[in-house]
């Protein structure tokens, strides 16, 4: 309970709560032990002044009463022939009259007891005088006995009545007050005793709350400068500073998790930094790519264009021809430029549609073999589906799926040396269907094999001299990405590259199924 209330409460809750429970401890025992002290002072008030008044009157009484016992038996002494203290002799014989029933035995003398009239009378007046002061003595060891130890004792004395009159009876009383001044003597003693503990226990209070204010207030200090030292080093941009998270819930634990929250924000912020950073560099090589890009087919454009018009009067037809050929390639070789980058920026934003139906595969790949039959055979290139017995229908697009066949195939030609070759093959995998192109040409060094497939990326091995944008996979790559399917580039033992990508025979409930909207332009990539 302790460890939870350190652990949970609030610095505000525990820097007041402790020092007010170790107060409020304080108190109470200063207050227990003044109580004590005044009681116990009233009760040795009370024995002083009481008690031992009381007995001294004690004392007193029993000072008349042995004069009385005293007279009495000088009286008796003279008419009976021997006494003592505790019996009375006639005759010889021992009568065993105690002495207060002394009364009782006066009227039982024998008639050879000879007293005078003169001396009965004083007899009878002495012993009434005994039974009052008898009467006195007992009354006052009966209040005595209320207040002290002795009680016990007095009560037995009480009983024996006798006794009073004996000089026993003064021994008692002065072992009663040496006992009652020893018990004062020893309650005083106590008292320091008590005095002593209730001041140490007072004084390892103090000592305990100020071990736990200055625990506190250490703790809250260090953790504060430990804080501050994170926060500077985070701040001098040091993000590999381990910032610990505690389980407690006070305010430097919230403070230490705001540090936290602090750091991962610096490594987002830092993240971002060097990612547009990157887009920057990458945007920049695009436009110097572009610029190169663009600039050749216009250029191209407006000398042809130029041409023309200076030999249009008298210029050959067939001259004039080859012109305006020029043009229509450089104006293709443009358009298509920028319809990469169109297709890509809606890709990129999540624009494209699917329009999923079941095709045959095999069939896009005899399409695309046609399309390159003129280009393959003016590089003397071979360029063939490999035979296989596999069920290459599936769920797709199939634009976007040839457009992807297209882009690896254009890549494959266009790497090709004169009189290479370029076998696409097709193979199902239970629900996946893999698609493979590969070629005869300079490959891809092992670092930049995933770095290809980023816009604008082209391989140090191609990048001298053989153009396009390096928008090709890039856009391959989204729309792989659309199928929940996959694209990578390996490298052949026998030299040469392998594009592959696979994706699920069926269409999966994310892709937009029979919806017939493609909103990008068919014109295909053939970089
Ligand atoms: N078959 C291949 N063999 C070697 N390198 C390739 C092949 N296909 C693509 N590449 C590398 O990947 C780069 C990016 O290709 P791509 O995105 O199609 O852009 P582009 O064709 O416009 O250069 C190419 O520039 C080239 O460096
Ligand atoms: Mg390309």
């Amino acid at each position: 309970m302790i460890a939870r209330f350190l652990s949970d409460s609030s610095l505000r809750t525990k820097l007041t709560l402790l020092p007010i429970i170790a107060s409020v401890f304080l108190l109470a025992m200063v207050g227990v032990f003044v109580t004590l002290t005044i009681r116990e002072n009233a009760l040795l008030k009370h024995i002083e002044q009481n008690t031992l008044g009381k007995i001294d009157r004690l004392m007193s009484l029993k000072d008349t009463l042995s004069q009385n016992h005293g007279e009495l038996f000088a009286l008796l002494a003279s008419s009976s022939e021997r006494w003592d203290e505790e019996q009375i002799y006639v005759r010889g014989k021992p009568r065993l009259y105690k002495i207060h029933d002394v009364g009782d035995a006066l009227h039982a003398l024998p008639a050879s007891f000879t007293v005078s009239d003169n001396e009965r009378r004083r007899i009878e007046l002495l012993l009434k005088r005994l039974e009052e002061y008898k009467g006195q003595a007992i009354s006052a060891i009966e209040m005595a006995s209320v207040d002290l130890n002795l009680a016990n004792k007095f009560m037995v004395l009480a009983n024996d009545k006798y006794v009073i009159a004996t000089k026993n009876f003064l021994e008692l009383l002065n072992a009663s007050k040496n006992e009652t001044l020893d018990f004062i003597k020893q309650s005083r003693e106590d008292f320091v005793t008590k005095t002593v503990s209730a001041g140490v226990i007072a004084f390892s209070g103090m000592t305990l709350l100020m071990f736990v204010s200055v625990r506190t207030a250490n703790f809250v200090s260090d953790q504060i400068k430990a804080q501050i030292a994170l926060m500077k080093r985070l701040s001098d941009g040091d993000t590999t500073v381990d910032v610990p998270v505690p389980d407690r819930r006070d305010e430097i634990a919230d403070l230490m998790r705001g540090v936290g929250a602090f750091k991962t924000s610096l490594i987002e912020q830092e993240k971002a930094k060097q990612q547009a950073e990157q887009a920057n560099i990458a945007k920049s090589a695009f436009l110097a790519n572009m610029s190169h890009e663009l600039r050749t087919p216009l250029h191209g454009i407006l000398s042809f264009a130029n041409f023309g018009l200076k030999n249009v009067a008298d210029g050959e037809r067939q001259k004039l021809k080859r012109y305006f050929h020029m043009i229509t390639e450089s104006g293709n070789t443009l358009l298509k430029l920028v319809n990469d980058v169109l297709d890509l920026s809606k890709l990129e934003a999540g624009k494209m549609t699917l329009d999923i139906r079941p095709v045959n595969v095999d069939h896009l790949v005899e399409k695309v073999i046609d399309e390159f039959r003129s280009l393959t055979m003016e590089k003397n290139i071979t360029l063939r589906a490999l035979p296989h017995t596999d069920n290459t229908r599936v769920q797709i697009d199939s634009t976007r799926i040839m457009q992807v066949i297209r882009n690896l195939t254009a890549n494959a030609v266009k790497f090709s040396p004169q009189g290479g070759m370029v076998e696409i093959s097709t193979h199902r995998q239970e629900d996946l269907l893999l698609v493979m192109v590969s070629d005869l040409g300079p490959g891809i060094p092992p670092s930049e094999i995933e770095a290809i497939f980023d816009k604008f990326v082209q391989s140090s091995k191609t990048s001298t001299g053989a153009g396009g944008t390096g928008l090709g996979l890039a856009i391959c790559r989204e729309i792989i990405a659309a199928h929940r399917g996959k694209i990578w580039a390996e490298n052949l033992a026998q030299g040469g590259a392998r594009f592959c990508f696979e994706i699920p025979t069926e269409a999966s409930n994310v892709l937009v199924s029979g919806k017939a909207v493609v909103e990008l332009a068919a014109q295909d990539s053939a970089a």
